[in-house]
């Protein structure tokens, strides 16, 4: 299904991301749930795929992680199960992301999904991430708060609530109808009718993320062999100082590392193509061989994007999946990020190149792309 959504990018950048939360009503036209809620449930059965099961009775709050054996005994109010990154799992439901790629690749995290029945929720909170939630069946009640400091606190060790907060958005979404929510406003929403919520999720690393993932490259890699030197050392007044020069000293080795730009850009293109959510990778049995690879796409063969495999161009290099792919070709290293799909026509400069058909294959073979009617 193509999901249309209607809505002025431009004035809704200026105006409310990462600004103010916003209801964007109709959004979708005619909005068709792309997964049923057994299907969810199936997912969440599943040991690859992340889910949580929420439920409170009486201010009493429960929550459980996947996978789930079994939903007997669930009663027919206050719960939910929410589902993460359903678009690396369920094909329909990959079809709600391309109405959001306007946005750049690298900050879409994942498609998650709840089902929840009458009075379900996950509770009043804050989220560190940009979200956009789509109402889909059914009718759930939402309350937003200012981005103001609030106390939070667990009702449960895998649940961070937050203090009772005054709303500015307080409505009741309806089917095809969005709720936008940049991080730090706290929410929460109810069901009132049976519901499914379609939230589309993204990311932003915080410097504690980015020097922790650093660090790991600096050792793998064995960089920072440099080590401090003070050939221009004076007796100092006291022993027992760190002079604010030496400080500085010490600071700049270490920026020196993070500053040298193919160290940083090879890091970071590694880094911000690693999923966060694992992905359906099926690796072709037997493996292609070049000439099969080539032979297909020669026959008008579509080769398809794995569902949330992130392939990126990061400060003039391709990275796909965590790993840099490298090809003279980079018109078509473009068109392997822009596009989900790809036919022979798209990469026609390439298909005569061995070295290119080699990549592809090697690709194909790690089961990040695969051919659509094999
Ligand atoms: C939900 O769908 O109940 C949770 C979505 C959210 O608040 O982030
Ligand atoms: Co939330």
């Amino acid at each position: 299904m193509d999901y249309q959504l209607d809505l002025d990018w431009n004035n809704f950048l200026k105006e409310y991301w990462q600004k103010k939360p916003v209801i964007l009503k109709h959004a979708f036209k005619q909005f068709i749930d792309p997964i049923s809620a057994d299907e969810l449930a199936g997912l969440a059965m599943e040991t690859d795929v992340d889910s949580r099961l929420i439920s409170h009775n009486n201010g009493h709050w429960q929550a459980a992680n996947g996978p789930f054996e079994s939903f007997n005994n669930l009663g027919e109010t206050n719960w939910s199960l929410l589902v993460q990154a359903v678009n690396h799992w369920h094909q329909p439901s990959a079809a709600l992301i391309p109405p959001f790629q306007r946005l750049p690749d690298w900050r879409f995290d994942d498609l998650m999904v709840s089902f929840s029945t009458p009075k379900g929720g996950v509770g009043p909170h804050i989220d560190n991430y940009d979200v956009f939630i789509i109402q889909g069946s059914g009718k759930r009640h939402w309350r937003v708060g200012d981005a103001l400091p609030l106390k939070q606190w667990c009702p449960h060790p895998a649940l961070l609530h937050v203090e009772p907060f005054d709303a500015i958005i307080d409505t009741i979404l309806e089917s095809g109808d969005i709720l936008y929510i940049p991080p730090g406003f706290p929410h929460e929403g109810y069901t009132i009718e049976t519901a499914m919520s379609f939230s589309i999720g993204f990311r932003a690393p915080n410097g504690r993320e980015l020097i922790s993932s650093f660090a790991d490259y600096v050792l793998e890699h064995d960089l920072g062999n440099i080590h401090y030197t003070d050939p221009e050392l004076m007796l100092p007044i006291s022993t027992a100082d760190v002079s604010p020069k030496e400080i500085e000293k010490l600071r700049q080795l270490m920026i020196d590392v993070i500053q040298q730009p193919d160290t940083f850009n090879d890091w970071l293109g590694r880094f911000i193509t690693t999923p966060l959510h694992e992905l359906d990778i099926v690796r072709p049995d037997p493996a292609y061989q070049k000439d099969d690879v080539y032979d297909l796409l020669k026959q008008g063969e579509t080769l398809i994007r794995l569902n949330g495999l992130r392939v990126l161009h990061v400060g003039g290099r391709y990275f796909v999946n965590g790993e840099p792919i490298i090809s003279s070709h980079t018109d078509v290293l473009d068109v392997l990020c822009k596009y989900h799909e790809i036919n022979a026509a798209l990469i026609a400069s390439a298909m005569e190149s061995k070295s290119f058909i080699a990549l592809l294959t090697e690709l194909i073979n790690s089961g990040y792309w695969y051919f659509s009617d094999y």
